[in-house]
């Protein structure tokens, strides 16, 4: 693998509560009912479509033009919340991940359907990370299309095969698969069958001592490292000749299967 495409909302940036209030406060202003869960089922999916998931709960019809407003009210709300962003929004681990990442030769891109995503790199000085972005304002087809994979995938100048996509959302996790993307799932919402799932994005680590010894392990759950997770993230993200030795039980070894195609495996029981 030589490239990682990072969705942004929920994965890198905590901006999930903001999107919750901007659509509570619509919602309330329209006498429309809006549950978290209603939030939840709007991951990943275009400020038009999300609309849409909360107008099912109202009995009456908008047009396009009202439709458009409540929008554009929305985003407003949004953007208000975003204004006191600063770079201690972004997800405990993010950096360190970004940064190790890089050390390793990766390629770094944001493949997010938000069209703040500008804003939101800007205000938590995320730029610096990424050799691409590809966002909401690039593409007409939002997840669980793959179009802003893809066209990360393009910017970054990688075959989709080569990319790993990590995604918080259903939709994203979609949108990976259906180009043709390994993906690593992150955090507790159900998202269908991914590569790898880890709680947050503060799992994923890497070590940095190993990186230099042309060994990659990430390490899973704080402390102790979940060999499992090492071997297959080592496998996904690396170009196989960089990968020197894996740990892994050997139960496991069947589940890694042809995602290794070269190095040293150690087992151990
Ligand atoms: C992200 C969020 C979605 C949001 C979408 C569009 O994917 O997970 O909840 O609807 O971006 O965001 P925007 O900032 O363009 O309204
Ligand atoms: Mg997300």
């Amino acid at each position: 693998m030589k490239g990682v495409i990072f969705d942004l909302d929920g994965v890198l940036v905590s901006t999930d509560e903001f999107h919750y209030r901007g659509w509570a406060r619509l919602a309330t202003e329209e006498g429309i009912p809006f549950t978290r869960e209603d939030n939840h089922r709007q991951r990943g999916v275009s400020r038009m479509e999300s609309l849409e998931i909360l107008l099912k709960k109202s009995p009456k019809s908008y047009s396009g033009e009202q439709r458009l407003e409540m929008a554009t009210r929305k985003n407003a709300y949004y953007v208000e919340c975003l204004q006191n962003l600063t770079l201690a929004d972004t997800l405990p681990g993010a950096r360190e991940i970004l940064v190790a990442l890089r050390a390793a030769g990766i390629k770094l891109a944001v493949g997010s359907s938000s069209r703040n995503t500008p804003l939101i790199m800007e205000k938590t000085d995320l730029f610096r990370y990424f050799d691409a972005v590809a966002d909401g304002n690039d593409i007409t087809r939002s997840k669980p299309d793959p179009e802003v994979f893809l066209l990360a995938a393009r910017r970054l100048g990688l075959p989709p095969e080569e990319c790993v996509v990590v995604e918080d959302a259903e939709a994203g996790v979609e949108a990976a698969r259906r180009a043709g993307m390994r993906v690593v799932g992150v955090g507790p919402a159900e998202l269908g069958p991914c590569d790898l799932r880890v709680r947050n994005i503060g799992e994923l680590t890497a070590d940095a001592q190993t990186l230099h010894a042309g060994v990659v392990t990430f390490s899973v759950g704080g402390s102790q490292p979940d060999p499992r997770s090492v071997a297959l993230l080592s496998a996904m993200l690396l170009q196989p000749e960089s990968i020197n030795s894996v740990v892994l039980p050997e139960k496991d070894l069947s589940a890694l299967g042809q995602r290794l195609d070269s190095g040293i495996i150690y087992l151990y029981s």
